[in-house]
């Protein structure tokens, strides 16, 4: 039974705090331990007010009631999930990606020339990720005759989708993309206020964005990957999970097709036929 502490609207207790971590975990695999109890009451927080709840508790027995699973549970997803991302981040994988690893999938099997280049972009958040792809992807291109390639961005955020999909930016979110290609592949929007710019049509169609869970949606993918970019979301995982998430990349992955984490993510740990080619990309052996 509730206590009258338990009881202050704003606050999560302990009990709470238990379940809903559990239902995270199980639903998405993001891994909350108890010392960021505080940063999952902050962010539930918006939700309690937003359905107009009294307390904490209230908004937590609502969400694990029948209705309240099926009609709360993507939002609260929306509201606990970390979505920080920018263009260009990490810019040497871009680098990489150009000089080494397209040349290497084109000489390998024609990736791109005699079949099209498959790339995933698999927790693209309000899409930077994605369209940093496309930029450099469509640069690469433009030096060879009919280059065919496409990007599926994906993740478990309804709302970063919808953002992502507009692909409308704010000027100061532009800034880490080179004079270059901000004239190439950027336009004043007429969708928004004069401080915004959008993706060019030609950038646009060759995203295609998705809602996966990388929990339970990998395997049902059609396509096999040559590149895969999953970065600055496994470190949200337990290392169990981690290596499930990993393993099912690997088998989408072409032989020979390369992998992308971000720079705190480690794949030591995860007996895999890859190799380590740098700073946190690996290759898939070639069987
Ligand atoms: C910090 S952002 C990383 C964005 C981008 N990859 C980057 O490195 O800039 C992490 C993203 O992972 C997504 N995410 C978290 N759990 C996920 C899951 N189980 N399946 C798919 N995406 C997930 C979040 O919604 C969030 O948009």
């Amino acid at each position: 039974m509730a206590t009258v502490v338990d009881r202050v609207p704003e606050t999560l207790c302990d009990d709470d705090f238990r379940r809903v971590a559990a239902l995270i975990k199980e639903q998405c695999g993001i891994n909350i331990v108890f010392g960021k109890k505080a940063l999952l009451e902050g962010r539930l927080r918006k939700r309690v007010r937003a359905l107009g709840f009294p307390t904490c508790s209230d908004y937590c027995d609502f969400l694990f009631s029948s209705s309240g699973r099926e009609q709360e549970l993507a939002a609260m997803i929306d509201a606990i999930t970390t979505n920080t991302t920018n263009f260009f981040r990490e810019p040497l994988h871009f680098t990489f990606l150009v000089n080494s690893a397209l040349p290497e999938l084109i000489r390998m099997n024609g990736a791109g020339t005699t079949r099209k280049l498959n790339v995933w972009s698999a927790a693209c958040s309000t899409g930077e990720e994605p369209y940093t792809l496309a930029m450099v992807i469509s640069e690469f291109a433009s030096t060879l005759p009919r280059f065919d390639w496409g990007i599926l961005a994906t993740d478990l955020s309804s709302k970063v989708l919808e953002t992502a999909k507009m692909g409308v930016f704010r000027n100061e979110q532009i800034e880490p993309i080179p004079m270059k290609l901000r004239m190439k592949y950027l336009l004043k929007s007429r969708f928004a206020d004069s401080e915004s710019v959008r993706m060019t049509p030609e950038i646009r169609d060759r995203i295609a964005f998705r809602r996966l869970n990388l929990m339970s949606g990998v395997a049902k993918l059609k396509d096999e990957m040559d590149v895969i970019f999953c970065r600055n979301v496994i470190i949200y995982f337990d290392r169990p999970t981690q290596e499930r998430i990993v393993c099912s990349l690997y088998d989408r992955l072409i032989p020979g097709g390369y992998l992308f984490m971000g720079h705190a993510e480690s794949l030591m740990h995860i007996p895999l036929q890859m190799t380590y080619e740098s700073a946190s990309i690996y290759r898939k052996t070639r069987e």
